[in-house]
């Protein structure tokens, strides 16, 4: 029998969803927070193999989960292209900017990446023999857009303000910097599908920001051709798109980049996708994690909505962004559970 996530990802209607969660791994479990110890700071985690598989395997062990999710970041990419990248703890990750032709310039060629990125794939081979048989593995990369936000601004923004900036002020220069990290993602994810990720998603956080001709060249066009490009290598892969915030762009995002799912983000109404996205194939999603956090009657009830608006069809059952720091992991069984049909 296949893994269930991989039967609702081939379009199957399940008596009960798969279910995983963005950011399983991580802070809001005490067993991330030793590891993370151990290793010193979170880039000396992601580059080590062992301690990147060991977190990866934590939430397997303590949830049972559909599928796991490779522990590494998606600024990973810029870091491999050359950008220097450092995380400020408590407040998130900072790189050297690309704003000029010169900067633009400093940046390596998307085929040597993989000379930094070696030790994701080796976290790969390793989880390809550590999960248990029926657990799915989830490889990653951003989406151009999104991570083309931080090396621009250096920094996370409210806004994307600097991106929108640059790309207004030198669309040429913009669009070779798209270009570049669209060439190092589908060289990124494809060694990490020889190195045994069995599914891959791509993170749009910031898709929301781009509006009319801009999503549509700047979220739609690079995910199709990413997509495209690993269906020629390697057709039996599914792609979960994650072009956050889309909001009414939920709808044909599936047909117009080829992915075989779309994650949902929260402020999505579940009845409204169900009839607008799911009737084009499996949808992810969605629950606020806010939830996780404030637990109660309140969860139960949003579970039980977000899993009866998507019985109709192939559904997986995540949260619609990331789990916090602040969440409680007994919140996290009780979702589970219900999701489970307890
Ligand atoms: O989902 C998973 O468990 C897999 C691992 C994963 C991480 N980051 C680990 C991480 C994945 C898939 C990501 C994706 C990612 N990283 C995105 C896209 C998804 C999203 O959340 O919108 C983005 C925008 C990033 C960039 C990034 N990484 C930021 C802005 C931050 C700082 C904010 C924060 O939550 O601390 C990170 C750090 C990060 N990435 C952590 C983890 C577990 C926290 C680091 C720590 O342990 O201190």
């Amino acid at each position: 029998m296949a893994k269930k996530l991989m039967r609702a990802l081939a379009g199957e209607t399940l008596d009960t969803p798969p279910i995983w969660m963005m950011r399983q791994a991580g802070r809001y479990l005490p067993e991330y927070r030793a590891t993370r110890e151990k290793a010193g700071d979170f880039l000396s985690l992601c580059y080590n193999p062992e301690l990147a598989g060991e977190v990866t395997l934590q939430p397997i062990r303590r949830y049972g989960f559909d599928a796991a999710i490779l522990f590494a970041d998606i600024l990973l990419v810029p870091q491999a292209l050359g950008a220097d990248l450092w995380f400020v703890t408590g407040e998130g990750p900072r790189l050297s900017t690309v704003t000029t032709q010169a900067d633009f310039d400093k940046l390596g060629p998307a085929a040597d990446i993989h000379e930094t990125l070696s030790p994701i794939y080796e976290t790969l081979r390793i989880l390809t023999r550590e999960l248990p048989k029926e657990t799915a593995l989830i490889g990653f990369a951003g989406a151009p857009w999104t991570v083309a936000t931080y090396m621009i601004a250096g920094r996370g923004t409210p806004d994307q303000g600097p991106a929108h900036a640059l790309k207004a002020e030198n669309r040429a220069l913009f669009e070779a910097l798209l270009a570049r990290i669209t060439e190092a993602t589908i060289l990124y994810l494809s060694a990490q599908i020889e190195a045994g990720a069995e599914v891959v998603k791509l993170f749009d956080s910031w898709a929301g920001s781009l509006k009319g001709a801009d999503f549509e060249a700047y979220a739609v066009d690079p995910a199709r051709r990413i997509i495209a490009a690993l269906k020629a290598m390697h057709p039996e892969v599914p792609v979960i798109a994650f072009p956050r915030e889309a909001g009414p762009a939920y709808e044909g995002f599936a047909r117009a980049t080829g992915a075989d799912c779309v994650a949902l983000d929260n402020s999505v109404d579940a009845a409204w996708a169900a009839a607008h996205v799911q009737k084009d194939g499996c949808v992810q999603g969605n629950l606020a994690p806010g939830h996780m956090v404030t637990g109660g009657a309140a969860l139960d009830t949003a579970v039980r909505e977000i899993v009866a608006a998507f019985r109709g069809g192939p559904h997986i059952f995540n949260l619609g962004h990331g789990i916090t720091p602040d969440a409680d992991p007994a919140n996290v069984q009780r979702m589970i559970d219900v999701v489970r049909g307890g």
